[in-house]
C-alpha cells in the first residue's frame, strides 16, 4: 500500500498515459459500459467529465458505484469507486483546460457539463508478471 497522493497519482498516470479507459455503471439491473478519455487530477482529487444528457450520467445519479478498466503496455488496471457529481466551476474550468477538444461541446457554463470526482476508490494495478498492486485513494 503506497501512501495516498503517491497512490492516486499513479492511477493519474496510469488513465492518462493509455488514453482510454472503460467505464462500468450500474442500470437497474443491469450492467453498462462505454469507453472514456477524460481525466483529471484537480485539488487532490480525481475526475473525469461527461454530460448530463447522457444515460451514463443518469445511471451514476441513480447508483454512483462504478468500476473503471484499462489496459496499456502489458497491465491493466481496475477501479472500484464511487463518482461524486462536482458543481464546481473551477474543477469544470480545469477539466476543460486540461482536455481542449472539450470546448467543442462542452463549456463550464452551460447546463450539461458534468465533472465527477472517485472516492472510496480502490485501484488493483495487474500484469502477468507482477504481483498485484492495490491503491486506495
Ligand atoms: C475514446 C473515447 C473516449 C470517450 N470519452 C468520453 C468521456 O470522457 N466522457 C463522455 O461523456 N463520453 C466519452 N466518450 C463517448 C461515450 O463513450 C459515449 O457518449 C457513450 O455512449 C456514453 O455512454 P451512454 O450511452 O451509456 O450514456 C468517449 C468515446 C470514445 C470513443
Amino acid at each position: 500500500m503506497e501512501d495516498n497522493s503517491k497512490g492516486i497519482e499513479k492511477v493519474y498516470h496510469f488513465l492518462n498515459d493509455a488514453q482510454t479507459y472503460y467505464l462500468a455503471t450500474v442500470d437497474g439491473t443491469k450492467p453498462r459500459v462505454r469507453p472514456f478519455g477524460t481525466i483529471l487530477l484537480y485539488d487532490g482529487k480525481l475526475y473525469i467529465q461527461t454530460g448530463k444528457v447522457k444515460d451514463v450520467s443518469r445511471q451514476i445519479s441513480a447508483n454512483p458505484f462504478v468500476e473503471i478498466c484499462a489496459f496499456m503496455n502489458g497491465s491493466w488496471i481496475r477501479i472500484a469507486a464511487e463518482l461524486v457529481d462536482d458543481d464546481n466551476h473551477d474543477a469544470k474550468v480545469a477539466m476543460l483546460e486540461k482536455m481542449p477538444s472539450l470546448k467543442q461541446m462542452y463549456s463550464a457554463d452551460d447546463d450539461n457539463t458534468q465533472v465527477l470526482y472517485l472516492k472510496n476508490a480502490t485501484a488493483t494495478i495487474s500484469s502477468f508478471t507482477a504481483e498485484p498492486e492495490v491503491i486506495t485513494f
